[in-house]
């Protein structure tokens, strides 16, 4: 962190003394007004739901200029990555900072490869859910349960073991996604291929059977190798500053990832590819793109808690350069499949551009996030629209991690334990019973 040459003051009406407070520069960015010492000068905290205007730490990892609709993982910007490198040199760059040259990346390759099955007492661990769980549900049980059953690789303060289990991580993620989709289609589980690619291997366990030979669709891996690199990290969403805090206690890190795994859950964050999939087939049943404009009207009525689903978002104030690339991907794919004429993906940009058309919309900079074709083109490769979020899960592992890493790893990181504005009863008496 560098200090600015100029100081924050802040002074007060009642005529208390102001208090000068330093200010940082980041590489880019807005600056920080450092207000650590706050309280011990003041007795007063700051408030801030939601942490609109709070940096709860300092990251070197991802940048995203919500204004201009940029996005950089270690300064790279998305569109590249998306275009020039695949999800293993994605994830080697969030955790170790570079791009690795060709032997850099097979070698982490390899190292990912060698931990893509997991201990098979997992399958007996599954089998205690019903067959219809939701595959959240069953993430969060499992990811937990990971440090159940690789006890060499819980210290969270221990460099080798922050090492093991951040690959353990990103090996097991795909093979756990794809047993619970096989769990709940009653399927037999594959086994990890580890000649295939990262998206490769997903797809081979996910739709494979023993009984016939399968063959990866070269477009269909490549799309979903973007959609791994695009969901890859966010800075400081809600399940990453979860994963942080949860962290921050000294947990272990599987507990850590199974925090941001619930986390991710909500339809206001990753569940959102789910019911934005949801919301297109409900518009599509009442009559498709003929009802846009009702169910518009519906998204804009303050009363009706309807909201569009995979638009607006707390950083972006510009289109969302994921959903741009998201778009073009999800292109691709229908043609591939000879999907063209998809309904959904009529209805998704009739949608969109009466969206970028209306002022309701304009007015409060509300552009299309990466959720809102990610769903199409997963329903297109024959991913279940409940499976969908945990697909996010599993590309947002490797942020996840790099971000509880960074962490552990910088000097002035404290256990996260945030202030309140306490607004219950004051001290009072308890009364007996049969007095209250
Ligand atoms: N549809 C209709 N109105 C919206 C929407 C939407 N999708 N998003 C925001 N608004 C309105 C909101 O009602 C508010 O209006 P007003 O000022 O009149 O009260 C205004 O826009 C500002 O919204 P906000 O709720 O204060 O913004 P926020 O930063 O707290 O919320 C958000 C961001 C992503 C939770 C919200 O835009 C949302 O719920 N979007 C739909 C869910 C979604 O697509 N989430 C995925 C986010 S990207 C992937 C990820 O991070 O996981």
């Amino acid at each position: 962190m560098k200090l600015a040459d100029n100081k924050a003051t802040l002074s007060f009406s009642n005529g208390a003394p102001s208090v000068d407070m330093p200010v940082y520069q980041g590489s880019v960015g807005p600056d920080v007004i450092d207000i650590r010492k706050l309280y011990a000068q003041t007795g007063m905290f700051t408030y801030d739901p939601g942490f609109l205007s709070t940096a709860s730490c300092q990251s070197a990892i991802t940048y995203i200029d919500g204004d201009k609709g940029e996005l950089l993982y270690r300064g790279y910007p998305i569109e590249q990555l998306a275009v020039n490198c695949d999800f293993m040199e994605t994830c080697h760059l969030l955790l170790y900072g570079n791009l690795p040259n060709a032997a850099g990346k097979a070698e982490f390759t390899k190292r990912v490869s060698n931990h893509t099955m997991v201990n098979e007492q997992m399958q007996f661990f599954l089998r205690g859910f019903r067959r219809d769980a939701h595959p959240m549900a069953i993430m969060t049980g499992l990811v937990g349960a990971l440090s159940a059953f690789y006890h060499d690789s819980i210290d969270i303060n221990n460099p080798e073991h922050r090492e093991v289990s951040a690959i353990r991580l990103i090996a097991k993620m795909p093979t756990l996604v794809a047993m619970a989709y096989k769990y709940s289609a009653g399927q037999p589980y594959m086994y990890p291929k580890n000649n295939l690619s990262y998206a490769g291997n997903f797809m081979h366990m996910m739709f494979a059977t023993p009984c016939e030979e399968y063959k990866v669709n070269p477009v269909i891996e490549r799309a979903l190798d973007r959609i791994f690199i695009l969901h890859a990290d966010h800075e400081q969403n809600a399940s990453t500053s979860t994963v942080r805090l949860c962290g921050s206690s000294g947990t272990n890190p599987f507990a850590a990832i199974a925090a941001g795994v619930a986390c991710l859950w909500g339809p206001a964050h990753g569940g959102a590819n789910e019911a934005c999939l949801n919301m297109l087939e409900d518009i599509q049943r009442m009559g498709g793109v003929s009802k846009v404009g009702e169910f518009m009207n519906q998204v804009k009525d303050k009363n009706s808690n309807v909201k569009l689903m995979g638009f607006g978002h707390r950083v972006y104030k510009n289109y969302d350069p994921r959903a741009k690339l998201m778009q073009e991907t999800c292109k691709e794919v229908l043609v591939a499949l000879g999907l063209e004429n998809d309904p959904l993906f009529k209805l998704a940009m009739a949608l969109e551009k009466i969206a970028l058309e209306d002022d309701y919309f304009v007015q409060r900079k509300l552009y299309p996030n990466v959720d809102f074709y990610s769903g199409i083109v997963q329903r297109a490769i024959g991913i279940p629209v409940s499976l969908f979020t945990a697909i996010f899960a599993l590309a947002r592992t490797v942020g996840w991690i790099a971000q509880l890493n960074e962490m552990i790893g910088d000097p002035e990181y404290k256990i996260g334990r945030p202030r309140q504005l306490f607004t219950g009863s004051e001290k009072r008496d308890v009364l007996p019973i049969a007095q209250r």
